[in-house]
């Protein structure tokens, strides 16, 4: 995972990405759910004990949410706060969320908390980022344990510094029999470098005769994808109002639903959540269909 180069772009967002779109608002998509590579039985459900959000039924609830983490900056820089604070107060909505998603029973939580465009931020931000990660993986390794969370991480991770590297290492090997839930850290991550690496790995099974060209299809690629095993989102959140997926899970996220919010993600907390979860419950997925 380490043979590529993050791909230069003149102007980027949070997480990288080129464009100034600032609309905000859900974008409504409609098409067919692809979950090729999930491997993971039904969602379990919540019990009677949970409190939905109001007017929902347990059936209506995503099985995988995909959450675009943007506006740390932005929330700090209107309250006098270093970017740094916002980076701090993000981690503590990533606990928020966390704790609200598995109340819910919702299996899959992805977070995207650092892309392999992130690398060109100033060399102290990207320290506190991993500082940060590193101080998240020790402080919430007793949260993911009662609660029986597993944590993963997707990208490049090779590209860690060593202590970031062997806290995710840790923590996943630490939380891998845990089955009530999965949150999934991108971390170094981008679409396109996970697709240029799947490229690679089915062109070398070809180059060694293990694969025929005519056998690659959907199933083949999303199985060498870093989500192999993940069932794809059925929703994208993103806070901080803009619309756009900054090089986030490209193949998975064919046919999710689009979230945007307007509060910033430190703001993030449950009620967001679940406002989130409530807006997808809305949505008319026709996957392709009419
Ligand atoms: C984007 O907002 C946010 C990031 C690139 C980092 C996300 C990090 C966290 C939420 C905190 C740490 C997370 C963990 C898991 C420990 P931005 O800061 O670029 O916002 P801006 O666009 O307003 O400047």
């Amino acid at each position: 995972m380490t043979e590529h180069a993050p791909t230069a772009h003149p102007s980027t967002d949070a997480h990288g990405s080129t464009g100034g779109d600032t609309a905000t608002g859900a974008v409504p998509t409609t098409g067919a759910v692809t979950s090729a590579a999930a491997g993971t039985s039904a969602a379990p459900r919540p019990n009677a004990s949970v409190s939905l959000p109001s007017g929902l039924t347990a059936d209506q609830l995503p099985r995988h949410v995909a959450m675009i983490m943007d506006g740390n900056g932005r929330w700090a820089r209107s309250r006098g706060l270093t970017r740094s604070d916002g980076h701090r107060a993000g981690a503590k909505a990533v606990r928020r969320v966390v704790v609200r998603c598995r109340e819910l029973e919702i299996p899959y939580l992805t977070l995207y908390a650092f892309s392999a465009q992130n690398w060109k931020r100033p060399a102290n931000e990207v320290s506190q980022l991993m500082a940060l990660l590193v101080e998240f993986c020790e402080g919430e390794r007793s949260l993911l344990t009662d609660k029986e969370i597993r944590f993963r991480v997707i990208g490049d991770k090779a590209r860690l510094p060593e202590e970031a590297r062997q806290a995710v290492s840790f923590l996943e090997e630490y939380t891998a029999d845990h089955a009530r839930m999965q949150l999934v850290l991108a971390l170094s991550y981008g679409g396109r470098e996970e697709l240029v690496h799947a490229a690679r790995r089915i062109a070398d099974e070809v180059a060694s005769g293990a694969l025929r060209p005519e056998d690659i299809t959907e199933d083949v690629v999303a199985a060498r994808l870093w989500t192999a095993d993940i069932p794809d989102p059925d929703v994208v959140v993103r806070s901080s109002g803009e619309l756009r997926v900054s090089n986030f899970l490209l193949w998975q996220i064919a046919y999710a639903e689009l979230i945007s919010d307007r509060r910033g993600w430190p703001e993030f907390d449950a009620a967001a959540f679940d406002d989130a979860v409530t807006e997808f419950a809305r949505r008319n997925r026709r996957f392709g269909g009419v």
